[in-house]
């Protein structure tokens, strides 16, 4: 409510100073903002994957957050996790200004931002210092965090960067995410061709298993992908994320594709595509990899997420979890407790126990 009636003014203002200045308000006036914060428990929204406890599958997506500097104010929204990210090695600018563009009639965006972030340490000390409160503030929940790494745009040798990223990282997430998908630095997507993404997952893995020795904690490696693959390539990555036992996929990242119906006068912008226009394209995708991989590799459903009914079908597609970014810059936070309380209504009208019943029940319904 207190959000539709201030969303004007924000929206006067360029893209990125709201979000910057939304993230001040966020950081400077923690108390302020948690008033508006409920943060509600639903048994039928619990579930496991992974080995780790959700409260809820509903996620905040990498990109708000990228430095870590959030995750304590925004978990008090009612999140059931926080990917934090994308987080490169060196810190970087990203691409020039303007490179986030509102597509107000279409609820999108289009961001070209291109990894823009302080490094990997920065972020490690943000997440040593949430480590440190949630120590000696044993009441309050823990946050399951995902760290989402990249590769600085300057690097050729990118198995490098995501190795030394991995290693930064392993202890201190509850998932890593591989982004190979980002529309916005150069070549990126072509780590996802069969080759590629073959030898590259063969020494991700193989780094994956020595941590898992040394630390003697399995942290899930998952891979984040774009939308826009076509059903060879799909075919190609299910195969390889099953060889080398991938924990988990994110499906997806933003899209390239223009013919989604587009009437905002933004549409032409160069860059990632996300919000409403994205929804079923990355839908698609979910339930190809959903088929492909026979369920057995949890998939995290996002893009184009608005409400609950979007979050469901999700998870009947085949998401253990989801994660929004867009509907709450379209919507506000209180997205979040709206979808969680009317998700464990739809999930309780069809007849099931829990969410764990419900995934993929489209799919196995159509079978
Ligand atoms: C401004 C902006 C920045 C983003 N930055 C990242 C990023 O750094 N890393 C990443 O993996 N995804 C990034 N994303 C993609 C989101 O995580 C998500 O995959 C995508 O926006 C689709 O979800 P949505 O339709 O709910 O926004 C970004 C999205 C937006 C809108």
């Amino acid at each position: 409510m207190i959000y539709k009636i201030i969303r004007p003014i924000i929206f006067l203002l360029k893209p990125e100073l709201s979000h910057e200045l939304a993230k001040a308000f966020l950081k400077y006036l923690p108390n302020l903002t948690t008033l508006f914060c409920f943060n509600k428990k639903y048994d039928n929204l619990k579930n496991k994957v992974w080995d780790i406890d959700f409260d809820n599958p509903v996620g905040l997506a990498a990109g708000f957050d990228k430095n870590a500097e959030l995750v304590l104010i925004l978990s008090k929204f009612g999140f059931g996790f926080i990917e934090v990210g994308t987080v490169t090695l060196k810190p970087q600018k990203g691409n020039v200004k303007p490179r986030v563009f509102r597509l107000k009639k279409d609820k999108a965006l289009i961001n070209r931002l291109g990894f823009n972030n302080l490094g990997c340490n920065l972020a490690d000390s943000n997440i040593c210092k949430i480590h440190h409160y949630e120590h000696f503030h044993p009441k309050i929940d823990k946050t399951i965090l995902g760290v989402n790494i990249g590769k600085n745009k300057e690097t050729d040798d990118y198995i490098h960067d995501y190795i030394e990223l991995l290693e930064h990282f392993y202890i201190k997430s509850s998932y890593i995410t591989i982004n190979i998908s980002s529309p916005n630095t150069k070549n990126l997507r072509d780590i996802q061709k069969q080759d590629n993404l073959d030898y590259f997952l063969k020494e991700i893995m193989k780094v994956k298993r020595d941590l898992k020795a040394k630390c003697l904690r399995d942290v899930p490696i998952l891979l984040k992908i774009a939308p826009d693959l076509s059903l060879k390539e799909q075919k190609e990555i299910a195969e390889i994320v099953l060889h080398h036992k991938i924990d988990g996929l994110i499906i997806s990242n933003t899209t390239i594709d223009r013919n989604l119906g587009l009437c905002s006068k933004n549409k032409n912008e160069q860059g990632g595509l996300s919000g409403k226009p994205l929804f079923d394209k990355s839908n698609e995708i979910l339930a190809n990899f959903y088929k492909l991989t026979k369920g057995q590799i949890p998939i995290i459903g996002v893009g184009g997420i608005t409400n609950a009914n979007d979050a469901y079908t999700k998870i009947k597609l085949g998401a253990s979890l989801v994660q929004i970014y867009t509907g709450f810059i379209y919507e506000g936070f209180s997205l979040v407790e709206k979808i969680k309380k009317d998700l464990s209504i739809l999930i309780k009208n069809d007849g099931y126990k829990n969410i764990n019943e419900a995934i993929g029940a489209s799919f196995n319904n159509k079978n």
